[in-house]
């Protein structure tokens, strides 16, 4: 027997980057998880399925988050006036020690998984930190969610803190083991592998990393040319690289058959972009952590000219904000300084882009997620706007726009991930 049903009322969703589809009172019919169709009425073989009507609602496909970090959630919002390279020492490399307590790292992740849960985002790649008994238990608390998540046990084996640093033999076996355990696991839940950024990461353990990635084609997630410091850093560090990225695909850990998203890419070069391109890597723009980091403004226009493929991530902690419709509208911001202060040439990004980049170009990270094509997973989130009036009238489209800016959790009012319902 086949699960199916359908929701009825007005829909909005991405078909390419340049255009959002609505449809006013139609029916999105739900097949096995998977979309079957928008339709203005019911076709003759579904006339008899289940049917739950939202009125006052926008319903949207769910939203990806290619970048967060989870042990940075519980202080995110705080000590936002340092520099990333300084911010890792003060903030994030004391708080991800406590880790080591499972006890702790319980009662941290739950805040996170909870929240996510009630968040509009359907799918997230996620750091988590070094300790594997602690990864595990987030992936279990995100299987239990149904928010689907690619998990990272993070790897660091130099230029850290004795409190959170590896061996490069413990890093290495740590991380075989922890894949080997979970990636059959979970219905929800994948693991990645994880090497936080070059700096912390010995060629030694990067090699290694390569091989696992060889053996077990898991994705792969890291940071890339976030901040000026960092990629001089990186530079002394590996002085035979033709460019930053060039450090991961020495290693064969850059793209390729495996997936892998590379969170920044403000400082790319047109050598590293189009490496990144030849060998399909994804971008997570993040721009609201590039603000609070002082990272600087991503030419994200132009990375998209290039034909990259860009999804947009919240990065919390260095991003405050869990919100992807609130990255959605940084990035347009954002946009608007780069066109305005660097080069009056690249174009502001519009509504579309925006929106495009927290659904279908950041859920092809995961196959065919965020659209509502035949065929899609059935990710979707409804927003009820009852409680944000207005006078005058506005086309689906601009409600949709509205709601980007306006909406949080308050709104979300019903959320499923693959035809499974969360609330
Ligand atoms: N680079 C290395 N680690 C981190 C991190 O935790 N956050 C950000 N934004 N950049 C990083
Ligand atoms: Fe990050």
């Amino acid at each position: 027997m086949s699960d199916i049903f359908a929701l009825k009322g007005d829909i909005a969703f991405s078909t390419d980057i340049q255009t959002i589809e609505t449809r006013e009172n139609h029916y999105l019919v739900c097949k096995d998880g998977k979309v079957e169709g928008v339709f203005d009425r019911l076709p003759e073989e579904f006339k008899d399925i289940p049917v739950t009507e939202y009125k006052n609602s926008i319903i949207i496909p769910g939203l990806s988050d290619l970048h967060v970090h989870a042990p940075q959630y519980s202080y995110r919002g705080l000590n936002m006036d340092l520099e990333l390279l300084e911010w890792l020492n003060t903030n994030t490399f004391p708080e991800e020690s406590k880790f080591k307590d499972l006890e702790y790292a319980k009662r941290s992740y739950e805040i996170f998984v909870e929240d996510m849960r009630k968040s509009a985002t359907t799918r997230a790649v996620v750091f988590a930190t070094i300790h594997t008994e602690a990864t595990r238990l987030l992936m279990d608390l995100f299987e239990t969610s149904g928010v689907k998540a690619m998990v990272g046990k993070v790897n660091m084996d130099r230029n850290s803190p004795e409190y959170l640093i590896e061996t490069t033999e413990d890093s290495a076996n740590d991380t075989l083991n922890w894949i080997l355990e979970t990636a059959n696991k979970y219905q929800n839940v994948k693991p990645i592998i994880t090497p936080r950024f070059i700096p912390t990461c010995t060629d030694e353990l990067m090699a290694k990393l390569g091989e696992i990635q060889r053996k077990t084609k898991v994705p792969m997630q890291s940071h890339l040319s976030e901040n000026l410091d960092e990629i001089a850093w990186v530079k002394e560090l590996c002085p035979d690289a033709e460019f930053y990225g060039d450090a991961y695909d020495k290693h064969g850990l850059f793209g390729g058959e495996c997936k892998t998203v590379m969170a920044h890419c403000v400082y790319s070069t047109p050598e590293e972009v189009e490496r990144m391109k030849e060998r399909g890597v994804y971008v997570a723009h993040c721009p609201q952590s590039n603000m609070n980091v002082a990272s600087g403004i991503s030419p994200v226009r132009r990375l998209l000219e290039s034909g990259l493929k860009v999804g947009l991530g919240s990065d919390v902690a260095g991003g405050s904000s869990l919100s992807l419709f609130r990255a959605m509208t940084d990035a347009i911001q954002c946009s608007k300084l780069y066109y305005r202060i660097m080069d009056q040439s690249a174009k502001q990004l519009t509504i579309e882009e925006a929106f495009y980049m927290g659904t279908m170009g950041g859920g092809e990270f995961f196959g065919k997620v965020g659209t509502f094509l035949k065929g899609y997973a059935f990710d979707v989130v409804v927003l009820n706007e009852e409680d944000l009036p207005h006078p005058q009238e506005f086309n689906l489209k601009q409600r949709l726009e509205r709601m980007v800016y306006l909406s949080d959790d308050r709104h979300i009012t019903a959320k499923y991930v693959e035809g499974n319902k969360l609330f």
